[in-house]
């Protein structure tokens, strides 16, 4: 099945590198949108440190609504434009989130959770949903996490065919 090394997590632009290498062989020859992005959120928490929660939330109806995810169950439901997921989606601008409890209307689903940073997920100008990850630390993400999951999530726009019903 899949074969994985650890990964040093220090260099993050050599942890993204492999992370996104990983990604691509597990979701290259995956044509349900469903598993591909299911093992996607399993392949972060795995790999990850000082994370306590990775997941998608999809665009459906005109809000978010909880998809894939590895963590404490959460908040099925949030609006766009509320907390951090939702400013992500409304914004369709990555938030990078150093301490939660000084972020307006954050939504703390798991009490631990201390920074936080989520992607948006735009495909042909549609928004699709966004990704978001927890960390119990806080300043655990920057820039160059920023950069990664960008890239992380460009490579899933380029494999997953996005059913019509996340607009
Ligand atoms: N903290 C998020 C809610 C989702 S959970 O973290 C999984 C937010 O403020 O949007």
């Amino acid at each position: 099945m899949f074969d994985i090394e650890n990964i040093d997590s220090k260099n993050k632009r050599e942890f993204y590198i492999r992370l996104n290498k990983y990604l691509a062989g597990l979701i290259r020859e995956e044509t349900d949108w469903l598993a591909g992005i299911s093992n996607a959120s399993a392949l972060l928490y795995m790999l990850m440190t000082d994370i306590n929660w990775a997941g998608f939330y999809l665009h459906k109806g005109g809000q978010l609504v909880l998809g894939p995810f590895q963590g404490k169950p959460a908040c099925a439901y949030i609006a766009v434009g509320k907390g951090v997921c939702g400013t992500a989606a409304g914004t369709r601008e990555i938030q990078v989130v150093e301490d939660v409890s000084k972020f307006p209307g954050h939504i703390a689903c798991d009490a631990r959770s201390q920074s936080e940073i989520v992607v948006p997920i735009i495909k042909s100008g549609r928004l699709i949903g966004v990704l978001d990850i927890d960390s119990p630390f806080k300043g655990r993400f920057d820039r160059a996490d920023a950069d990664g999951l960008k890239y992380f999530i460009d490579i899933l726009n380029q494999h997953i065919a996005w059913p019509e019903e996340f607009v």
